[in-house]
């Protein structure tokens, strides 16, 4: 009797382990899953990643202006419509923190900002279809914000060996279109600002860069 209360409690603990280590995998951004393809060089990694968000900095303004002009807010309006301090943006704490916080919090904000994005072109496809320069403006924005996603998970995942962080994906659309114009156009603006913040905290000459080297 006593041990077979023994073995069940093993194989209790057994299933505990198998359920626990397996969790992981059902997670939609886990973010190891695709580190087979990942360079081992996480120096170089990082430099990359610093590359592609100098890249998007390079464009956000462009695309901002693009976006307000989409949506018919003229100069006197933009200001009032697109103040964004009302809509949500994850914070960034730029300056304060270690190489593994920065990759992180980078992470959580660039998820954010994809699903955003992502929202933000479904509505602009439906209401301005034709404004095809706009469209192309955004679609490369997404598609270099996943390449970056993809970089800081191979870099996380081979140099910190983090497989999971914690997303919040803002709240969801307002009803009316120009509540969700707005909010797009708040978003963009807030987006503006964190990436020339995050061009800044990825810089190569970092301090902790010489954390990031191996020997
Ligand atoms: C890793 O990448 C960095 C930056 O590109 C480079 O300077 C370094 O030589 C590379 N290290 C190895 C071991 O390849
Ligand atoms: C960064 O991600 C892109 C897109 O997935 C990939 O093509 C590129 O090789 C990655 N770079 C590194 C250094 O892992
Ligand atoms: C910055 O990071 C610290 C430590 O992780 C945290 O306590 C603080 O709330 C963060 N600040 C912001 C503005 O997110
Ligand atoms: C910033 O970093 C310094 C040195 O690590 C630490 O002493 C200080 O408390 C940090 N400040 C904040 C606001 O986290
Ligand atoms: C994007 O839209 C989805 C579905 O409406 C919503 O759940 C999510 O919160 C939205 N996120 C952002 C950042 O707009």
């Amino acid at each position: 009797m006593r041990t077979c209360g023994i073995v069940q409690l093993l194989i209790l603990q057994c299933w505990c382990l198998l359920i626990i280590t397996a969790m992981p995998l059902d997670i939609k951004d886990e973010i190891c899953l695709n580190s087979n393809n990942c360079n081992d060089n996480t120096t170089y990694i990082w430099h990359q990643i610093h590359n592609k968000i100098k890249e998007l900095a390079s464009g956000a303004k462009h695309l901002y202006e693009k976006y307000y002009e989409g949506q018919g807010f003229n100069s006197n309006t933009v200001d009032k419509i697109c103040d964004p301090v009302i809509v949500h943006f994850p914070k960034f704490n730029a300056t304060n923190s270690s190489e593994k916080e920065k990759a992180i919090e980078l992470f959580s904000i660039f998820s954010y900002v994809s699903a955003a994005l992502g929202n933000i072109t479904n509505v602009q496809n439906e209401i301005n279809s034709k404004n095809k320069l706009l469209l192309s403006e955004l679609e490369k924005t997404l598609s270099g914000v996943k390449g970056i996603l993809s970089n800081l998970s191979c870099f996380l995942c081979k140099k910190y060996h983090v497989y999971h962080v914690s997303v919040y994906y803002g709240p969801p659309l307002p009803r009316s279109r120009f509540d969700q114009k707005a909010q797009g156009c708040k978003m963009l603006k807030k987006y503006k600002h964190f990436i020339h913040q995050a061009v800044d905290a990825t810089m190569i000459h970092h301090p902790y860069e010489s954390e990031t080297q191996n020997p």
